[in-house]
């Protein structure tokens, strides 16, 4: 598990530039076992974050705790054995280009001083864990991209690490390259409880992987939880990007045409419930079901046809219900 806690950076003036303060104030909990989202704009702190969470800077203020340990607490000696339970990987997969993939994985084993059949029987377990079993003897120049991801993750996993940072991981593989690192990342998080921060600028990839988002806007997390809650909630900001696009409102005669969105399962009682309360004819004219977060969400359009005091009436409980997105009332 992580926790930050009031976590502020502020890079000071330089003779060019004027201090920056790239994290204002975060305070945020990853669970055991879960993938947390972290989007934000360009420039938001994304990168400054994940460097904060292994202490690689460390933060002008507030703590970080990693599996109940203060590492902002340890001297420089302490910090680095605990930065060996946090694992990375970047957009840049940084493999050293004269070693195989068996030597990049061993690497950081090498420098923590474990020796040399556990070095290999580790490392060999790992490249076969992330698929990657016949190319042991391989070079990074003689991999696909994605496959070259799959060496940076063993490595990053060799020390054991408890916690996984991943920033901009797939942001220069292909679509398909893009899910099954994704997929990995989720399966390892899963069957190595590992507490994994996922940095990227894609909600796509939010939805596919994560349990759980962040919403950085200059240092500050403006939006946060998990991502079936997020969707619920109508004045979040990150509701209107994991929720399926709004379309335009079709053209239904006599009837009023309102978007809602809905959450699992409630669209058949949101429907009777309208008719049975209002005497409305309510049919469903366009749009579209998601899963997010495990939980099934609509952005449906419905065509409200009846007397007009019982069709007001029925909007009137939908925008009370806050679920009407937008509507054309006739
Ligand atoms: N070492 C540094 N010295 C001075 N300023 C820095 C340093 N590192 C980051 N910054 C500043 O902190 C702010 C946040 O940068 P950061 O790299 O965390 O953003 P990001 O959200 O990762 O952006 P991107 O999506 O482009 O990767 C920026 O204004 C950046 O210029
Ligand atoms: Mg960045």
């Amino acid at each position: 598990m992580i926790t930050l806690s009031h976590i502020t950076k502020t890079f000071p003036a330089s003779r060019r530039s004027p201090a920056v303060t790239a994290l204002d104030d975060v305070s945020l909990t990853v669970a055991r076992g879960q993938v947390m989202g972290v989007v934000g704009p360009s420039g938001s702190g994304k990168s400054t974050l994940a460097r904060c969470i292994n202490l690689l800077e460390r933060p002008t203020s507030g703590t970080v705790t990693v599996d109940g340990e203060e590492l902002t607490a340890l001297p420089e000696q302490g910090l680095r054995s605990a930065r060996r339970r946090i694992g990375m990987i970047f957009q840049q997969f940084n493999l050293l280009d004269s070693r195989t993939a068996l030597a990049n994985v061993e690497h950081p084993l090498e420098l923590a001083g474990v020796g040399r059949a556990e070095r290999r029987a580790r490392a060999t377990e790992l490249l076969e864990r992330v698929g990657l079993a016949d190319k042991l003897h391989t070079h990074p120049a003689q991999l696909s991209g994605g496959q070259q991801q799959r060496v940076a993750i063993a490595r990053a996993l060799a020390p054991r690490p408890r916690v996984l940072l991943c920033d901009e991981a797939t942001s220069a593989l292909d679509p398909v390259s893009t899910d099954s690192i994704l997929a990995l990342i989720r399966q390892l998080t899963e069957e190595l409880e590992l507490t994994t921060v996922l940095i990227t600028h894609e909600m796509p990839v939010v939805k596919r992987v994560c349990d759980a988002v962040t919403l950085l806007e200059h240092g500050r997390v403006v939006d946060a939880g998990l991502l079936s809650e997020v969707a619920a909630r109508p004045d979040s900001p990150l509701a209107t990007r994991l929720l399926p696009p709004a379309e335009r409102l079709p053209d239904a005669g006599t009837a009023s045409v309102v978007e809602v969105t809905v959450g699992d399962g409630t669209t058949g009682s949101l429907i009777s419930e309208l008719v049975r309360r209002y005497g409305v004819d309510v049919d469903v004219v366009g749009g579209a079901v998601e899963s997010i977060g495990g939980t099934r969400f609509g952005r449906l359009q419905l065509a409200v046809d009846g007397p007009a005091d019982q069709v007001r009436g029925a909007l009137d409980h939908l925008a009370l219900a806050h679920l009407e997105l937008q509507g054309s009332t006739r």
